[in-house]
């Protein structure tokens, strides 16, 4: 059979589909894809994670996953298990949604992708489609994907076996939805693999539009999205600063400058990080001789938690065994993850400086109840702008503290009788 008979084979819903990495990207995907009526093997080396999501629970905490996953086991057409071969043995489109963290010095660690390439030969590729939907800096997949596929099984790409990078861009928190409704962008090796990979997507949804490029277009287009974002967010937190050095708050001036005016789209100040905002950039920057702007937003946006913190100190005095509360740990607001969160570093350099503190995230299970971290207080610190927080004004301003430091300008200043209040990006 020609690689090219996939694609019927795909459009009409009979191809198996393996996914592999059940993590914040690969169990919506494939929950979606089961639900789409394909049948669909999810693997992950996580025996726990593994047992529990064919309990019908989700590992983590997404908008409608769990509700998805229970359609998805119901109607016979999706396991979790952490034996590969079958899973990949019997699968004609083969997803890769491994992590690729950023290791000690800042390189790619790729330790997830090697194994899971490993998984994948394990299984065969001969006549398969392989897609890419991990993060990857440009060049990965004809650098490295294909050398080692090709190399270890004496195939070739885009004969043998099809291959794409087609990235993922879902929010955190908005999976299930932006899965439906996002543009899907395919960087196949050749017009085979687009079309196996866009007959996929049109699954899920037909309406959803598909770009196409080179696998290396589509490594960029995804880290070029996260820069547009990140460097955004640098960029409104310098305003920030200088707002404050020049007495006048950030939050004020940038409703003021986008109200109305079509070519102005400021975010608000605040901490950006995250597993993918947070280590993206670096993916491109650490492979340049130079140094670009990818840099200077992440030294912005990595100095944000220091800066509080000190504006803070400058503010009260020594921080050494003041009790400090910090609502909010995950990297943004809604959500569970805390990798990369820059609330958990502000967290971290606290306790350098000897505070005592308390964490409380209504997300996270491990941190202390919201009567606790609001137990006599000296110091409020709100970190993340989780909507449940936006009410707790009044219960700060009762709690006894002294100061309470509104990160995301989520409070109106005119709420606090009592308790002394600062924002970043304030400076009155
Ligand atoms: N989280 C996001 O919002 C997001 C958004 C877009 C893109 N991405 C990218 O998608 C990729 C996955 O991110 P994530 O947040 O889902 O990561 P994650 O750490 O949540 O998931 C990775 C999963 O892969 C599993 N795994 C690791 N090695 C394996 C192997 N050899 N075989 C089977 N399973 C294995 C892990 O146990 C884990 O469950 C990354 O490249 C990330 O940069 C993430």
């Amino acid at each position: 059979m020609p690689l090219s008979d996939l694609i019927e084979k795909v459009r009409s819903g009979r191809a198996a589909v393996c996914v592999l990495g059940l993590g914040r990207i690969g169990l919506p995907l494939a929950v979606v894809l089961a639900n789409s009526g394909f049948s669909v093997v999810g693997i992950d080396i996580d025996r726990e994670r593994v047992s529990k999501v064919n309990e019908g629970k989700a590992p983590f905490r997404e908008e409608g996953l769990e509700a998805a996953l229970r359609d998805a086991i119901s109607s016979g057409r999706f396991k979790a298990t952490t034996d590969s071969r079958d899973g990949v043995a019997l699968a004609d489109v083969i997803l890769l949604t491994i992590g690729t963290p950023l290791a000690f010095q800042l390189f790619t660690d790729y330790s997830q992708l090697h194994a899971a390439l490993e998984e994948v030969l394990s299984g065969g590729i001969y006549m398969k489609a392989i897609g890419l939907k991990s993060t990857l800096f440009p060049g990965t997949i004809e650098n490295i994907v294909i050398p080692y596929l090709e190399g270890k099984s004496g195939l070739r790409a885009g004969v043998d076996f099809a291959i794409a990078m087609i990235p993922e861009r879902i929010l955190e928190g908005k999976a299930i939805e932006e899965l439906y409704s996002l543009p899907e962008i395919v960087g196949g090796i050749n017009e085979t693999s687009n079309a196996i990979f866009a007959e996929l997507f049109k699954r899920i949804n037909p309406g959803k539009a598909i770009l196409y490029t080179s696998p290396k277009g589509a490594e960029l287009a995804k880290l070029f999205t996260n820069i547009y974002r990140y460097v955004n967010f640098a960029l409104a937190n310098e305003f920030a600063i200088w707002s404050e050095m020049y007495g006048e708050d950030a939050h004020e001036i940038i409703e003021v400058a986008n109200y109305g005016y079509p070519r102005s789209r400021i975010p608000r100040p605040g901490l950006a990080g995250g597993p993918c905002l947070g280590k993206d950039g670096l993916l491109l920057d650490n492979n340049t001789t130079f140094s670009s702007i990818v840099s200077t937003a992440w030294k912005l946006n990595e100095a944000v938690p220091q800066y509080i913190v000190e504006s803070i100190r400058r503010r009260v005095g020594r921080l050494y065994g003041k009790r400090i509360s910090v609502l909010g740990l995950a990297f943004k607001a809604g959500i569970d993850d805390t990798r990369l969160s820059p609330s958990a570093k502000l967290v971290g350099i606290l306790k350098g400086y000897g505070a005592r503190v308390i964490v409380h995230d209504p997300y996270l299970a491990n941190t202390s109840a919201l009567d606790e971290a609001l137990r006599d207080p000296e110091i409020v610190i709100v970190s993340v702008n989780h909507p449940e927080f936006g009410k707790l004004a009044r219960r700060i301003d009762e709690s006894g503290c002294g100061l309470v430091y509104d990160v995301w300008g989520i409070f109106d200043p005119a709420d606090f009788k009592r308790t002394s209040y600062m924002r970043f990006g304030r400076g009155r």
